[in-house]
């Protein structure tokens, strides 16, 4: 009874409309193109990227979300894989690779049996009811890894790092970031929690990789401001202000007239006064260390060495926040408002020559809960991806330690996964049970992307693979160096519950959320519309359609 009428056009002119298959087809693809993307550097034989900004700055790495957070990616599905690494990265600092190229594969397989009419929403529930099953599976195959296990901690950040340039030294990393790790961790109620920013990492380029040490304590990229001041102290007493040691200089530009060259003198003398007022006050409550966000005037250096005090200026806020945790100070405002509680303490604090630079150490902190690892290189780009690598390391190493459970890696879980899942399929029955299946071949996407990646015939290893499941050996993963497939226990590559049942969910949320889109709606240039500056505004030369 409408027809005939004019069509009531909703969306503004030039909004990109597609829906349906196109739509779907369309962002599955695309999705699918950032997975391929980092599929080749998973793995110990994974390839690097080298990745270059729009201002020239070169990244070489093989860590998948680094990768995904240098490349521009414009197509909004494709952003949501983005979306998975980071959250990935956010959740478990590893196992970024993994949940992409899975949730590639989830919409490779889901286009497939589009392709065989199967709708969506029944792909999408078999997909939900799969990756429950999943990780239900996956804690029971998980082993129990205790904080005092330190091997196995070690092994886990040995697996974290295997992919990264930085393998040579791996033994040593895995040490540091087990050692820093644990030491920061704190158990509470019987149960562990990690704080991975209690670690300050600091990367100084120079020395050789093995240099990288852990300090039980803080280190401050800058020397004292004075060089009379003392280059060493000694059960360290120290006052953390956030406020300059300078007289402000007036805003106005005043004028004073001076007649008599005594009104001069009383003039500076007053500033000396209340800079020496100042030092005054921070020797009286017992410091012999000043830390300063902000700057120290000449004078006031001149008295505080004088004093012996050794003093810091213009250290960065976030490593204020850190030296407060370590040492127990409060950051202070107000030098008027010090108090001797206020000062943290640490064993010493000292200048030492690090190649050519000046560094402070502040060790033997009374709060043993924040340390410091100092890395070293041989250039800024190894310095950069030891930097990345001991952070997966000691993320995984925090969320093994808070979880208490690890699962073994090669492959291994995913193929026991895959196997369980088609036995499950089997009892569903119904539509989904194809999905299901489908979800099981996507997670045989590591192994075979391992295999690939190192050289050898996926399709061989992967039978060989199932094989072995199938006769109940259920650590059966692909060691990529020899090409057997062997027991991953028994090799050492271990990996954290928490980074496999976090792949799963998220690259199934991704596909999903993914796969449920028919409808694409993209506003022009998406502006919201009206002329910048607004009307009236200074810009508005040349509106002729203006009120006048
Ligand atoms: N020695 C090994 N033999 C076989 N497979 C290994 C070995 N060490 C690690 N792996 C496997 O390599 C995979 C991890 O590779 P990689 O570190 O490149 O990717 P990711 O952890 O998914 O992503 P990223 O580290 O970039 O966040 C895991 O499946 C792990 O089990
Ligand atoms: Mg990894």
């Amino acid at each position: 009874m409408m027809t005939g009428q004019q069509p009531i056009i909703v969306l503004k002119e030039g909004t990109k409309r597609e829906r349906g298959k196109g739509a779907q087809s369309n962002n599955i693809m695309a999705a699918r193109a950032i997975s391929d993307a980092v599929k080749s550097t998973l793995g110990p034989k994974g390839m690097d990227k080298m990745l270059v900004d729009s201002m020239g700055d070169v990244v070489v790495t093989n860590d998948g979300v680094t990768i995904l957070k240098e490349i521009d990616v414009e197509h909004p599905a494709a952003k949501m894989l983005v979306e998975v690494a980071k959250t990935q990265d956010e959740e478990c600092g590893d196992g970024t690779t993994t949940a992409v190229v899975v949730a590639g594969e989830l919409l490779k397989k889901a286009i497939d049996l589009i392709d065989a009419n199967v709708h969506p929403t029944i792909i999408t529930a078999g997909y939900r009811m799969a990756a429950q099953k999943a990780v239900e599976t996956l804690e029971d195959l998980a082993i129990d890894v205790d904080i005092s296990n330190r091997q196995a901690l070690e092994r886990i950040a040995m697996t974290a790092m295997i992919s990264k340039q930085i393998s040579g030294s791996r033994e040593h990393f895995a040490k540091l970031a087990v050692e820093a790790i644990a030491m920061v961790a704190e158990k509470e109620n019987g149960k562990y929690t990690v704080d991975v920013d209690n670690v300050q990492v600091v990367k100084k380029q120079g020395g050789s990789m093995e240099d990288t040490e852990m300090i039980k304590g803080m280190i401050i990229d800058k020397e004292p401001v004075n060089p009379a001041m003392p280059k060493r102290i000694p059960k360290a007493k120290i006052a953390l202000v956030d406020a300059a040691l300078e007289i402000k200089k007036t805003e106005i530009d005043a004028k004073i007239e001076i007649t008599d060259p005594s009104q001069l003198q009383a003039f500076l003398d007053e500033e000396e006064r209340m800079l020496r007022k100042m030092v005054e006050k921070i020797k009286s409550v017992g410091a012999n260390v000043l830390i300063c966000q902000k700057g120290i005037d000449d004078l006031a250096q001149h008295f505080l060495a004088k004093e012996k005090i050794f003093a810091l200026r213009r250290v960065k806020k976030s490593d204020m926040e850190k030296l407060s945790k370590a040492t127990g100070a409060s950051i202070v405002s107000k030098i008027d408002e010090l108090e001797v509680d206020d000062l943290g303490q640490a064993n010493m604090v000292e200048m030492r020559h690090v190649q050519e630079d000046e560094m402070t150490f502040v060790t033997g902190c009374k709060n043993p809960k924040a340390v410091s690892i100092l890395i070293r290189g041989g250039t800024q780009h190894v310095v950069e991806e030891i930097g990345r690598s001991l952070e997966d390391a000691m993320s995984v190493v925090a969320v093994a330690i808070e979880d208490g459970k690890m699962v073994t890696g090669g492959g291994s879980a995913a193929v026991e996964l895959a196997m369980k899942l088609r036995e499950y399929s089997a009892s569903v029955g119904g539509r989904e049970q194809i999905a299901i299946d489908a979800f099981a071949s996507s997670l045989e996407v590591v192994p075979t992307a391992l295999a690939e990646n190192a050289g050898l015939d996926p399709i061989d290893v992967l039978i060989e693979m199932r094989k072995a499941h199938k006769a109940n050996k259920k650590h059966a993963g692909i060691n990529v160096y020899t090409g057997k497939v062997t027991d991953m226990l028994k090799e050492n590559v271990l990996e954290p519950l928490r980074v496999g049942k976090q792949a799963i969910n998220s690259a199934t949320d991704a596909a999903v959320m993914i796969l449920r889109i028919d409808d694409v709606i993209a506003s022009k240039g998406g502006s919201p519309g009206g002329p910048p500056g607004g009307p009236g505004g200074p810009g508005g030369m040349g509106d002729e359609f203006g009120e006048d």
